[in-house]
């Protein structure tokens, strides 16, 4: 074994750096036998230095990150951060200053992957995100290298555990949304601003990743379709149970059947409960791929947290830390494929549609010409009278595959029917 150290630099100690700073120490040994060296922590890079951090030399802190990933010969920096800068910053002058950077930072390669990878790849370094998405789970060198010799088709994913909490909630105790919410805020599953969990930004950068590693194409944030799942309501959970069903928020990454385009795609929507995600509960993370020869692979475990997310970390500044040893690099970007990303309107799925309507004769024979206008096959109607004596009926509509556009425009034409008093809910249906 090598005995001079590899020398690592942590940016930012929070809830995940400090697991890795944590875990570095307590598994040193362990780790420089995987890799063939010692690793050292040269430094941790922090916002408030004050602060106790129980396990770390207080000589190893400071605020000056770019000193840090600019001197001492460092061969690795790992970037537990988050944001978009200073991390962006810090990553390329990590490049250029001849480290290999690990990252955990889902916005950052959503946003910039295509431009990192490729002054990762001009200056000879490495850029590993295994914890940019789904947290513990192994996912991104499954896919970027164990499936490398597949075709993946499809890839449908709960990437996001604070809605998937939520919406769990509300399917088993029948609760709202808002009454879910607070109790994942009390718990500490949601942030004080839920607004990029529940609204889907989190998983929509996650499912740009996905795609473009998946496809071997390039997918931006702006690419990727987006609906939050905060207008869920118990009784789209009711619904969805009669029709044997649950409700997740997904990220959806399709090729589409001819091969020529790809879309990604973030909302809620109505799974069969046979569908294995619909097992995954709580704050969990599922990954269901479909590819060529392997069929149906499913991807599963905690995709949050300090020491899960660790996990994740620490298993790429190992693989980091051998490419070094070896003079080499890891598989880098693999975006070889130029595939256009198809807009929403043209993404095909079935919908449940709920509608208030005037409970007399005719109303179900005009819905139905609406839909049939507008080239959308009708699967299954189902009828209920209201208690309220008001004279109005809740017609729950199952169509066929449609496309997105189609189905927009049945919706609007319905909203002018006077018969139609109201659209309830509009939900995908997936996974089928
Ligand atoms: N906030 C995310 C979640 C974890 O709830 O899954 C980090 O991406």
């Amino acid at each position: 074994m090598r005995t001079r150290p590899l020398k690592v630099a942590l940016l930012g100690c929070g809830v995940v750096g400090s697991e890795v700073a944590r875990i570095m120490t307590t598994h040193a040994d362990d780790l420089a036998a995987r890799i063939g060296a010692p690793v050292e922590l040269a430094g941790v890079a922090v916002r408030r230095p004050s602060k106790v951090r129980e396990g770390i030399d207080p000589a190893l802190v400071t605020t000056d990150a770019t000193a840090l990933v600019k001197g001492g010969d460092i061969d690795v920096v790992v970037e537990v951060i988050g944001g978009i800068e200073p991390a962006r910053t810090l990553i390329t002058t990590a490049f250029e200053h001849g480290a290999s950077v690990v990252s955990a930072n889902k916005a950052l390669l959503a946003q910039d992957g295509a431009a990192l990878h490729a002054l990762a790849e001009e200056q000879g370094r490495d850029l590993y995100y295994e914890a940019a998405v789904a947290g513990a789970i192994p996912l991104i060198r499954p896919l970027r290298e164990s499936l490398a010799g597949d075709k993946v088709n499809r890839v449908l994913g709960i990437v996001n555990g604070t809605t998937n909490f939520i919406l769990d909630k509300m399917d088993s105790t029948g609760a709202g949304y808002q009454e879910a919410l607070d109790e994942a805020t009390a718990l500490g599953y949601a942030e004080a601003d839920p607004t990029a969990d529940v609204e889907g930004f989190d998983a929509a950068a996650k499912a740009a990743i996905l795609a473009g590693i998946a496809f071997h194409t390039r997918v931006r944030l702006d690419d990727v379709y987006r609906e939050g799942m905060t207008e869920v309501t118990a009784a789209d959970f009711a619904s969805a149970r009669r029709m044997g069903c649950t409700i997740k928020l997904l990220a959806i990454c399709e090729r589409a059947a001819d091969g020529g385009s790809v879309t990604a795609r973030v909302h809620p929507a109505m799974i069969p409960l046979s569908h294995p995600l619909a097992s995954v509960r709580g704050a969990y993370n599922a990954v269901f791929v479909e590819s060529d020869a392997a069929g149906q692979l499913m991807f599963y475990g905690p995709g949050a947290g300090g020491a899960p997310t660790a996990s994740a970390v620490l298993g790429d500044l190992v693989a980091v830390c051998r490419n070094k040893l070896s003079g080499a690099t890891g598989p880098g970007d693999s975006a070889y494929t130029q595939l256009p990303v198809s807009p929403m309107g043209e993404v095909v799925t079935r919908y449940h549609i709920s509608l208030d309507v005037a409970d007399k004769p005719g109303v179900l024979a005009q819905v139905a010409t609406v839909f049939a206008e507008h080239g959308v096959s009708i699967d299954t109607v189902r009828q209920q009278g209201r208690q309220d004596g008001g004279g109005e009926a809740s017609l729950v509509v199952v169509t066929h595959r449609a496309s997105d556009a189609s189905l927009n425009g049945t919706v609007e034409a319905l909203r002018n029917l006077d018969t139609v008093r109201g659209v309830a809910s509009i939900m995908r249906v997936e996974g089928e």
